[in-house]
This record gives C-alpha cells, sequence and structure tokens, in this order.
C-alpha cells in the first residue's frame, strides 16, 4: 500500500534523498522563508530503503535552476529532482556535483583574499564529489564544512 505523508501536488519539484538534517539548508538555498506564496512541505527524518533516514522538500509550481541544483549537490550528493507534472514524475535525474565551483560559497579561510573586500570571486576545483571536499583556487585552503559555507 502506498503511504502518503503530505497533500499530493500536482504541478511543481519534489526534492528527495537529501542527506538527513540537511532539509532547512535546502530550503534556504532555494529561497523559502517565511514569506512563500506556493506550498512547500518539509519531511524531516523519513524512512530510506537502505536502512538509513532521509529528508525530503516539496514545493509547488517551481522549478529549481542551476545554480541552486549545485548548491544542494554540494551539501548532499545524493538527493533527486523529481518534477512534477500533473500529479506525476515527470522527469527525475540525481543531482550532480560539479567540477569547479564559482562563486556560491566562500572560502573557510578567513585570511584568503576571496575574504577580504577585494573583487574577487571565490572559486574552488572540487577534489572529491563524495563527501564533496573543494580546494579554492586563491589559498588552496581545503573547505568540507560546506553547509556552514554556502552562499
Ligand atoms: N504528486 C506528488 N506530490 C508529492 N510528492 C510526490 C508526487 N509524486 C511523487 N512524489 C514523491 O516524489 C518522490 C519520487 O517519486 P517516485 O514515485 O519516483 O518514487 P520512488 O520510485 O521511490 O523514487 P526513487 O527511486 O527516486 O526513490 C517520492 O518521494 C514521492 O513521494
Ligand atoms: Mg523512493
Ligand atoms: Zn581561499
Amino acid at each position: 500500500m502506498k503511504e502518503f505523508k503530505v497533500t499530493p501536488i500536482r504541478n511543481g519539484t519534489v526534492i528527495d534523498h537529501i542527506e538527513m538534517g540537511m532539509a532547512l539548508k535546502v530550503l534556504r538555498i532555494i529561497g523559502v522563508r517565511g514569506d512563500v506564496s506556493s506550498t512547500v512541505s518539509v519531511l524531516m527524518h523519513v524512512p530510506s530503503k537502505k536502512n538509513s533516514w532521509k529528508d525530503i522538500v516539496k514545493i509547488e509550481d517551481r522549478e529549481l535552476d542551476p545554480k541552486e541544483l549545485d548548491k544542494i549537490a554540494l551539501i548532499s550528493p545524493d538527493a533527486t529532482i523529481n518534477i512534477i507534472r500533473d500529479y506525476n514524475v515527470a522527469e527525475k535525474f540525481v543531482v550532480e556535483v560539479p567540477e569547479r565551483v564559482k562563486g556560491i560559497m566562500s572560502c573557510s579561510n578567513p585570511g584568503c583574499i576571496t575574504n577580504k573586500n577585494e573583487p574577487v570571486e571565490p572559486e574552488f576545483v572540487v577534489e572529491t564529489k563524495k563527501p564533496p571536499a573543494l580546494r579554492c583556487v586563491y589559498c588552496d585552503r581545503m573547505t568540507t564544512d560546506i553547509a556552514e559555507n554556502i552562499v
């Protein structure tokens, strides 16, 4: 039997298989504050098939742009994006951690030129994808606590 914990949505996006504990970060990334104008459902600590836990975010009448998808990949590389059309999953894909990251994360090194009020946009090379570890192209500092540094 199919179990529904929230009302199905007609059109929109389901971000599934979010790493447990990251749902609120995902909401921040997609710009959901208190003043939404469409239905948003947030499920935290949902059983996942691989005997672990996950979070899910469902948002009506909204699709995600490439920058939002890159950010979600960095904090939750196994997240799946399900585009819902007329109540059905019309498209499904796994987010992809990019090879290079520009402008969406700040460097964790306070002494880095990108943190010195210079007009230098932070930029990183992705050294490992799972879990994501990023090396700053300016100071070589590795950043692994990505959720804390995402902008
Ligand atoms: N109309 C809808 N409204 C809200 N959520 C939906 C709707 N249709 C599907 N979903 C949700 O979207 C996600 C993907 O749906 P799908 O039917 O592909 O499940 P699945 O087969 O378990 O997929 P996966 O293998 O990616 O886990 C699930 O979390 C499901 O609950
Ligand atoms: Mg599933
Ligand atoms: Zn740096």
